[in-house]
């Protein structure tokens, strides 16, 4: 699918299949691109094929009928580690990702993996330590510390390969909502740096709030994929996946007889539209 956006792809997905058995079929032909620099969120329902489509991007996954490019190679024809230092991906659960003994050997895996120099490794380590706020673990065993922290370790560990397209797999499942922010605000943070973000949640206010564009995977098929505000506007057809659009968006809806405009996505922009709306009535002399 092209966006009709004058911008180079990163990833270009051309009729896409995957079966994991005879009777298994997870991808049924999916087209998309995704342009570089995007903020994407990817959602669906459990098994609607979401980590199977995004392992074919680093080449965890390799495609047998159809084509995955990356910046315009067939990832068929690049070796894993070129492909890792291109785009990296941070697992849905850290604990199959975390086996080093120290927080620092963890962090320092991927790129001392790559080949780079010591030095450049040294620093790269330290560097995304101090960015993900784990100076002070560097010494411990990730699997002693709370599952927020093995979180951030999981990603600082990508990070330090800095991939030019980041793929994080339910990255705040299991995270309470102070976390979640936490883990988002460095991720936003990642994608302003430049990096692309590719995001696979079940949390509709994360999409709603942080990504440009939105991809809905139902049956292993591209549901929807457009900007975002058009996506959560899909109301019906997002129903079909069983996802509902942010309970805000819900209410703004319900209050467009009032004069609320009706694709709104976030209480930040309930509250702006609101405004809005009261000081434009105050000077007519009537009550929003
Ligand atoms: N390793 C596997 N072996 C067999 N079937 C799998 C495997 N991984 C996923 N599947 C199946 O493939 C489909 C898509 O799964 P998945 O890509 O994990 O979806 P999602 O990430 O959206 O939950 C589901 O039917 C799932 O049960
Ligand atoms: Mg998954």
């Amino acid at each position: 699918m092209s966006l009709g956006k004058p911008s180079s792809a990163c990833v270009v997905v051309e009729d896409l299949w995957y079966n994991y058995a005879d009777d298994i079929v997870a991808l049924c032909g999916i087209d998309l691109e995704i342009p570089d620099g995007a903020f994407v969120a990817i959602l669906g329902q459990n098994g609607s094929g979401k980590t199977t489509l995004v392992k074919h991007f680093n080449g965890l996954l390799r495609s047998v009928r159809g084509r995955v490019s990356v910046f315009g190679q067939d990832t068929r024809s690049l070796p894993v580690g070129l492909l890792a230092r291109q785009v990296g991906y941070v697992f849905q659960n850290p604990d199959y990702q975390i086996f080093c003994p120290t927080v620092r050997e963890e962090i320092a895996f991927g790129p001392s993996n790559l080949g780079l120099p010591a030095d450049e490794v040294r620093q790269r380590t330290e560097a995304a330590m101090a960015y993900f706020g784990l100076s002070q673990y560097a010494e411990a065993p990730p699997a002693v510390l709370g599952f927020g922290l093995r979180r951030k370790i999981s990603i600082a560990s990508i990070y330090t390969m800095r991939p030019r397209v980041f793929i994080l797999d339910e990255p705040t499942v299991g995270l309470d909502r102070r976390l979640t922010l936490d883990v988002m605000h460095l991720v936003q943070d990642m994608h302003r740096q430049g990096h692309t973000i590719l995001l696979v949640t079940h949390d509709v206010k994360i999409a709603a709030e942080f990504a440009e564009l939105t991809l809905v995977l139902h049956d292993g098929r591209v549901l929807l994929y457009d900007d975002t505000r058009a996506v959560f506007g899909q109301v019906d057809l997002l129903l079909q996946s069983q996802i509902e659009p942010p309970q805000i968006s819900d209410l703004a809806r319900q209050m467009q007889v009032l004069g609320m405009p009706a694709d709104v996505l976030t209480v930040q922009e309930c509250f702006d539209a609101y405004q809005r709306l009261r000081s434009s009535r105050s000077g007519t002399g009537e009550r929003p």
